[in-house]
């Protein structure tokens, strides 16, 4: 590491925390050709169906931007369908909006990490879900225009005048027309099969002295006293997770590896900080504790998208065999015996100067 200070960590963020409450921490457009003028067009030339057929253009681009495909009774997006596993029905909605409200009990009720200046011009959310995050943080820099891309059209319309949503597919050229201050990146675990190549885009598309920000949970829950049987309802669940998300070719589990991706991309002043999150209210710590009751609901919430999908089309599970699945995996989150927890990688860098 060299260049600037790591970031800090605000004064109520659970990272030092432990959550057995002991010492350690060992628990927790145009069609136009462009080179013809519109007075070149002779506006009678040609089919006089023109107008049907631009109708239907429209709407089949339409379509595919706000339409949906629906499967095993849960909806998913309809523009490059089938990229992204999960749906985004309203109770995926809500699971991302609680998902939103743990991250900021886990940083202390801050939005981020990074050590950014006081004031910004551009930033990027890439992959924003409901857009919690975006509107919340235009709010706190009211001087910053906000743009949020998703390939879900999920976003609500009132938003702060300086938040932007589009519909982008990440994983493309990204084409924007000016460099950003800084990018974040949350929770995309699963969505991205050439991470490197993200991280390349990122950098490109910000300015020099600009910072990426990239977190997610484990998608592996962790005991540190082994207490979660190796046959269990839960372990199944998770190595079956991995196993599909792996053959889709989009790894679930890849937080892990995020310090590398940043260091690799060329950024400067990387710093990891990794903070313990109860899968249930198993820790004596009361501030773990009370996170581990949220991410018990969100967890109970999670496992049915995170796997639907997976499951049915990549391991060509049955409905009925996934659900046996479900069931004994919400039993044990269930079980305060066990003493689960995943980990969240919160990975900040910065773009060299020169
Ligand atoms: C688990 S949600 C996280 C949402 C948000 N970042 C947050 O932290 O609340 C993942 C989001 O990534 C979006 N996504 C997945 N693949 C994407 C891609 N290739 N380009 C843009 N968005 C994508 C999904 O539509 C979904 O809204």
């Amino acid at each position: 590491m060299s260049g600037l200070p790591p970031p800090q960590i605000g004064g109520n963020a659970l990272q030092a925390l432990d959550v057995d409450g002991d010492s350690g921490f060992h628990a927790l457009q145009d069609d136009f050709p462009h080179d013809q003028s519109l007075a070149d067009v002779d506006m009678d030339d040609g089919d006089s169906a023109l107008g049907d057929d631009t109708a239907s253009e429209t709407r089949s681009i339409t379509d595919s931007v706000l339409g949906y495909e629906y499967e095993n009774g849960r909806r998913y997006h309809a523009y490059r369908a089938g990229k992204y596993p999960m749906p985004n029905d309203e109770a995926e909605q809500e699971r991302m909006d609680m998902q939103h409200h743990i991250y900021l009990l886990i940083y202390g009720g801050e939005l981020c990490r990074a050590p950014l200046p006081a004031r910004l011009n551009r930033v990027l959310d890439v992959g924003c879900g409901t857009g919690k995050w975006a509107i919340d943080f235009a709010d706190q820099h009211p001087e910053a225009e906000v743009l949020a891309t998703d390939l879900s059209v999920i976003q609500p319309h009132w938003i702060p005048p300086n938040v932007q949503f589009e519909i982008d597919d990440a994983e493309e050229e990204w084409q924007y027309h000016s460099k950003f201050d800084y990018i974040h990146i949350r929770s995309m675990g699963g969505s991205i099969g050439d991470w490197p190549r993200l991280m390349q885009q990122a950098y490109d598309n910000l300015r020099p002295g600009g910072w990426i920000e990239v977190t997610d949970f484990e998608a592996w829950a962790t005991t540190d006293d082994n207490s979660l049987p190796a046959d269990s309802a839960y372990a199944e669940f998770q190595e079956s997770l991995s196993e599909a998300a792996t053959q889709f070719g989009k790894v679930m589990n890849i937080s892990p590896q995020f310090k590398s991706f940043v260091q690799n991309a060329g950024f400067q002043s990387v710093v990891e900080q990794q903070f313990k999150a109860p899968l249930a209210p198993w820790p004596k710590d009361r501030r773990y504790r009370n996170l581990g009751r949220y991410m018990n609901v969100q967890m109970l919430d999670a496992i049915e998208p995170y796997s639907l999908a997976l499951f049915s089309r990549v391991l060509k599970w049955k409905p009925e065999r996934i659900q046996a699945l479900l069931a004994g995996v919400r039993q044990d989150l269930g079980n305060l015996n066990y003493h689960m927890y995943s980990v969240v990688h919160n990975v900040c860098g910065q773009k060299p100067l020169a």
